[in-house]
């Protein structure tokens, strides 16, 4: 018996050994990459997660973190041990709603402040956005309190939905259009915007507008906010192209859904005239889908001190944007750990200066593939000069050079074969195949319709000239349907 109860006892040792070794510093990484000249290496601090929307690090040397369908748990990095804080239970998931951001008030002894951003129905059965204030209870480690800072509407997609403290201490929220094409440039919605409001959820009397909450407008999906000393940074989703990060200032316009990236053609330039619109600090086509963003100020890993630090879905990576001594212009752009862990949404940095990311390949994106333990939240360290392997790879990953005579392959690839897959054969029910499909075996002007103006779902790809599209369609017809080439003048004829 008493053997019987000492190998029980061991074996529960043993678990908890296993618990905790894997997310513990000093423990050897699971996988290591150079950055520059430094080695960071990789820890899973949290496991089998369901998406993983927003992680902050709290004052409380835990990363608190909200879950989609409604959960708010805190994890220790030091042991992986979680705490499961409060399960909202009016919360509408589905595709990308959900419970999605949440900040935690800098200076949480004076406001101990919680704000979440989530989806759910109005008493009038209408589906809305809610910001909700809680009250952070030391003393018995929970929240309370919660007060209905802000409901707008919301639709079926484009939640945008992060919030900050800003350095003056006001409340930002960014605000997603819902695909809704009228809401980004209209003032009186709370759509498609930066917010601003106080702590207690008035309307600051220095707002650009009177009584109105909007402080900067013309936005799409803007998934990423941060706040660097007294400026805030937003990152947004373009449509087919032109994926954004922004410096937002008082009163700008960021020109959706008229003006995408830069004000680069006829039709951009005659809005931006009238309509004074500001311009992005970058622009990504082929695009990238720019989620979580923070700034990483620490000299812990020097390569990435200054930059603000990008997660990105279907770019799959965790892009290093330097920003120039002012923060008014970016002057170099990183991507790294491309598809080492998948699709990435979130990201902040402790004070020691170690990264943590959360992975989202379990969410509704049917380009997702998760792997046995997604979706995670991840460390990103400086590894100890000592448990520094002989043969650590970049973690830069090469960009495979365009072959010249492959130009419609890599168009291909850069702007199709995100939905399409790069077999054609797309995804059953969501994407329609192009392999051997009837539109590209057939006459080239219905194709041509499609790809210049768009269906449901599929963006349109005016955006590119005559005669990229030529070799693009060609490619796709040549290869996906055995038919005939496309010519710049077909393209050009299609246009009108
Ligand atoms: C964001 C995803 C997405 C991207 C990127 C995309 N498509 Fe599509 N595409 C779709 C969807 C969804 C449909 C089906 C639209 C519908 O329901 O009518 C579609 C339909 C099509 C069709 C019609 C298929 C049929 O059988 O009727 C063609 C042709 C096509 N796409 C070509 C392209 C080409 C060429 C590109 C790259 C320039 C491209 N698509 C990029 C999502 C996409």
């Amino acid at each position: 018996m008493i053997r019987l109860i000492s190998i029980v006892v061991l074996l529960a040792l043993a678990a908890l050994f296993i618990h905790c070794s894997s997310s513990n510093l000093h423990n050897p990484p699971e996988q290591q990459f150079r950055i520059g000249a430094s080695t960071v290496g990789i820890q899973s601090v949290a496991t089998h997660l369901n998406v993983p929307w927003q992680i902050a690090w709290g004052p409380d040397q835990q990363i608190w973190y909200t879950e989609q369908s409604g959960s708010i748990s805190k994890v220790n990095p030091e042991n992986g041990q979680i705490k499961h804080l409060l399960k909202l239970t009016d919360v509408f998931r589905d595709r990308t709603s959900g419970l999605l951001g949440m900040t935690l008030h800098p200076d949480f002894k004076a406001h101990p402040y919680v704000f979440i951003n989530y989806t759910g129905y109005s008493k009038e059965k209408k589906r809305v956005s809610r910001v909700v204030r809680y009250n952070y209870e030391a003393a018995k480690d929970t929240l309370v309190n919660p007060m209905l800072f802000l409901e707008y509407p919301a639709w079926t997609s484009h939640f945008g939905s992060r919030i900050v403290i800003a350095s003056d201490g006001k409340v930002m929220i960014s605000t997603g259009d819902g695909a809704q094409d009228d809401n980004a440039q209209n003032i009186n919605s709370p759509n498609g915007k930066i917010l601003r409001y106080n702590l207690d959820g008035s309307i600051p009397a220095d707002n650009p507008f009177k009584n109105n909450p909007v402080w900067a407008w013309g936005l799409r999906n803007p998934q990423g906010l941060v706040a660097v000393g007294n400026k805030v940074y937003c990152s947004e989703h373009g449509d087919a192209t032109d994926d954004e990060v922004n410096l937002v200032k008082k009163g700008a316009n960021y020109g959706w859904p008229v003006v995408e990236g830069y004000v680069n053609t006829d039709k951009e330039k005659l809005f931006a005239r009238d309509s004074m619109v500001t311009e992005p600090l970058k622009a990504w086509t082929p695009t990238i889908a720019p989620a979580g963003m923070t700034y990483y100020a620490s000299s812990k890993i020097p390569e990435l001190k200054g930059s603000l630090l990008l997660t990105t879905l279907k770019g799959n990576s965790l892009r290093a944007l330097k920003l120039n001594t002012t923060g008014t212009a970016l002057v170099k752009d990183v991507s790294y750990f491309e598809k080492a862990f998948g699709r990435l949404r979130s990201v902040c940095v402790s004070p020691a200066g170690d990264i943590y990311v959360t992975t989202s390949n379990r969410d509704w994106n049917p380009n997702a593939v998760a792997g046995k333990n997604d979706d995670r939240i991840l460390r990103i360290y400086l590894l100890d000069a000592k448990l520094v392997s002989a043969s650590v790879k970049s973690a830069v990953v090469k960009p495979k050079t365009p072959i010249a005579s492959n130009k419609g392959a890599l168009l291909y690839t850069n702007y199709c074969a995100s939905c399409h897959k790069e077999d054609g054969k797309g995804i059953p029910n969501v994407f329609p195949a192009l392999a051997k499909a009837a539109i590209v075996a057939g006459p080239k002007a219905p194709m041509l319709q499609t790809v210049l103006n768009g269906r449901k779902q599929m963006p349109k790809f005016s955006f590119l000239n005559d005669k990229d599209l030529a070799i693009l369609l060609t490619y796709v017809r040549h290869k996906f349907g055995q038919s005939g080439p496309v010519s710049d003048t077909d393209v050009k004829t299609a246009r009108h």
